[in-house]
């Protein structure tokens, strides 16, 4: 028999009660459910609603049901509906009337709120630890690679001379902001919502910031329309991952772009690369595919739940029962990539030759001849225009800047000197980028001691 069946002749069709029940996926908020009830009965013992011994023996028989659980004691059936319904009637079954006393100023619809809403804390703690971990790998490499030049890209064509530390520190920088994101809306989505009732708060003299204290958020949300048809946090999160997953999505390309004989500036660890069943000499990249591939399964879950959300009118509407299983799917695909893709990256070997080969071809350092004429009083559009007619005439005679001589310099224009060899050098590119933010290895040094402040200040 329903909780609410009261109200009704007749018993539900079946087809309804499998379409209408959520039991199979929000079981996942059970210790949530029972955590909030916990609070909820010590709040109502605690302001006298229900009597004291009451309240103590309802705490007591949500614990073991929270124990049982636990271990895997009780079923999950869809006759119980939803993970609220099947708690309640699990403590009803073991103390009878005193666990129909539980649902005292209180509504599922304020109790999903509560649940989603620690759930989603816990869960973004745990994906910011994730990125944490991922930004120490970078920033390892990067301590290593500072001498490393490779060439930079725009419109993936060769363009100025860079290290592979100043590209590892472009991502660590990009996943600080991932973590800067998350823990902003974990601050906005930080308000108890119990206690919003079924929409319109309570008669009864409940405590919303006692039950904030005891299920540890920082305030109690303000207005109850608002507090249980409130899903903003959600897709807050769910774009701070996407955006996550954008990040991550960009650097497995490169890494597959990389990895290719064409590249070859890295090679991926035997444990995370996958062979072919019929190429024998294949060694791919999955794992980078993959999680490049999975970041369409995280913004699908954004576009999912906007959709969901938009033109629902205050407050609970059964739509919003739809708000879970996509966000779930979205955490997990989260939490399936990062730790693998953290230990992908840190057990890649990086190929320093290689990138030298790649950053002496493709004339990264014409702007450096550019600067070179400027430093002698050249204008720099005249001085572009003058690389630009060295750099066709390398092309034609198969030739780099640098295997020029000083007197084929000289035709190109009188401003050249011996010295421009030493100004054209990969090394000088690298080195004399001391601008902030630049390639140079104290330049690098400085961002990498800027993240390493971040991680520190990040730390337990
Ligand atoms: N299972 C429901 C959900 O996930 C809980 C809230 C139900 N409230 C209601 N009035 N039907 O959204």
């Amino acid at each position: 028999m329903k909780l609410w069946s009261g109200r009704f002749d007749k018993n539900t069709d079946k087809l309804v009660d499998e379409l209408n029940a959520s039991i199979t996926f929000d079981k996942r908020f059970y210790k949530e459910d029972i955590t909030g009830s916990i609070a909820h009965a010590t709040m109502l013992g605690r302001q006298g609603i229900i009597a004291q011994a009451e309240a103590d023996k309802i705490i007591e028989a949500l614990k073991g049901i929270m124990a049982d659980m636990e271990a895997g004691k009780i079923p999950f059936n869809i006759e119980d509906e939803d993970i609220h319904m099947c708690v309640e009637a699990e403590l009803t079954r073991r103390i009878g009337d005193t666990g129909k006393r539980l649902h005292t100023a209180r509504s599922r619809n304020d109790q999903v709120a509560v649940d989603f809403r620690m759930y989603m804390k816990k869960e973004v703690l745990e994906i910011r630890a994730m990125i944490l971990s991922l930004i120490e790998v970078l920033v390892n490499m990067a301590e290593k690679h500072t001498g490393t030049i490779m060439p930079a890209y725009t419109h993936l064509q060769r363009a100025q001379p860079s290290t592979f530390a100043h590209y590892m520190m472009a991502y660590a920088n990009m996943l600080k902001r991932d973590v800067l994101r998350l823990e902003d809306a974990y601050d906005r989505m930080d308000e108890n919502p119990l206690g919003c009732g079924a929409l319109c708060g309570t008669t009864h003299p409940i405590d919303r910031a006692y039950t904030a204290e005891l299920l540890g958020f920082a305030r109690v949300c303000e207005n109850s329309l608002d507090g249980v048809s409130d899903r903003d946090y959600v897709i807050e999160i769910l774009s701070a991952l996407a955006t996550l997953m954008m990040h991550l999505s960009r650097f497995s390309e490169e890494i597959i772009l990389w990895c290719s004989w064409e590249f070859k500036f890295i090679e991926l660890d035997d444990a995370y690369s996958t062979g072919s069943s019929i190429m024998p000499q294949k060694k791919n990249p999955d794992i980078a595919e993959l999680v490049r591939g999975k970041s369409g399964r995280v913004y699908g879950s954004l576009m999912g739940f906007l959709t969901i959300m938009k033109g629902l009118p205050l407050a609970y509407n059964k739509d919003m029962q739809e708000d879970k299983e996509q966000v779930f799917d979205a955490i997990d695909t989260v939490k399936a990539c990062l730790p693998v893709f953290t230990a992908m990256v840190d057990t890649m070997t990086v190929n320093a030759d290689n990138m030298y080969k790649a950053a002496s071809r493709g004339f990264i350092n014409a702007t450096d001849c550019a600067d070179y004429m400027v430093k002698k009083g050249m204008p720099f559009r005249e001085a572009y225009t003058v690389v630009g007619r060295l750099v066709n005439h390398c092309i034609s005679i198969d030739k780099t800047l640098e295997q020029l001589t000083l007197e084929e310099f000289k035709t190109f224009s009188e401003i050249f000197e011996a010295d421009v060899f030493e100004a054209i050098s990969l090394r000088t590119g690298v080195e004399m980028r001391l601008s902030q933010g630049g390639p140079s290895k104290a330049s690098v040094d400085a961002q990498i001691a800027s993240i390493k402040a971040f991680l520190e200040s990040k730390a337990e």
